[in-house]
């Protein structure tokens, strides 16, 4: 592996991205289980994340862990990870380039952990994972299968937690979208979910 270094799940050193390289206070590596049901993936880390060290701390992070315990979910129980790991400067999207050099990352990740299904949220995974145009507001809800590191995949596609922000009639969309993805868990065929508490 060139310039890149994981140890299990977590990049410990990579200088593929100049810009990121120069940008970022640390690499943001994904959380949650390694063997989680779920694994959601977002677009690259902002600010809070780039502070904090955990992918979606910031606000679209309430969203989503609002969304997931309504959906019955809990944040520790899923895994959480980004199509690139270091903070794009200005919170600009990753170029395409970044996005390559960030894939082999995501593709061990994927699977390692061997999830039920893979949330994309937002644009950037869904066209990134998909590898081709998605309007996520139309396809949001669906499950689709795609060829990710040689497997086939169950990728849920979903809205970008900070859409619902900026939309809020994209907040029903989000929901039902997460109680989609609630289907997938070993928890929704039979034993209780937290929701039932
Ligand atoms: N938005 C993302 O796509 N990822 C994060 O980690 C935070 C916000």
């Amino acid at each position: 592996m060139s310039e890149g270094e994981m140890d299990g799940l977590a990049v410990v050193a990579c200088e593929r991205c100049p810009d990121l390289v120069e940008c970022r206070n640390r690499i943001v590596n994904g959380v949650g289980p390694a063997d989680a049901d779920l694994l959601f993936v977002g677009e690259a880390p902002g600010q809070h994340e780039d502070e904090g060290g955990e992918p979606f701390v910031g606000r679209s992070g309430d969203v989503l862990d609002d969304g997931l315990r309504d959906a019955g979910l809990d944040r520790g129980d899923v895994r959480i990870t980004n199509c690139v790991r270091c903070r794009p400067p200005d919170n600009r999207d990753p170029t395409g380039s970044e996005l390559a050099n960030c894939r082999e990352y995501l593709e061990t990740e994927i699977d390692r952990v061997d999830p039920e299904v893979v949330v994309t949220l937002g644009k950037v995974p869904a066209e990134h994972l998909l590898e081709r145009d998605v309007a996520v507001t139309g396809e949001a809800g669906d499950v689709v299968e795609a060829a990710i590191g040689g497997e086939r995949r169950r990728v849920l596609v979903c809205v970008h937690p900070a859409a619902t922000l900026y939309d809020p009639s994209q907040r029903d969309t989000f929901s039902s979208t997460l109680e989609r993805a609630a289907e997938f868990t070993d928890e929704s065929s039979g034993q209780s979910r937290i929701g039932d508490f």
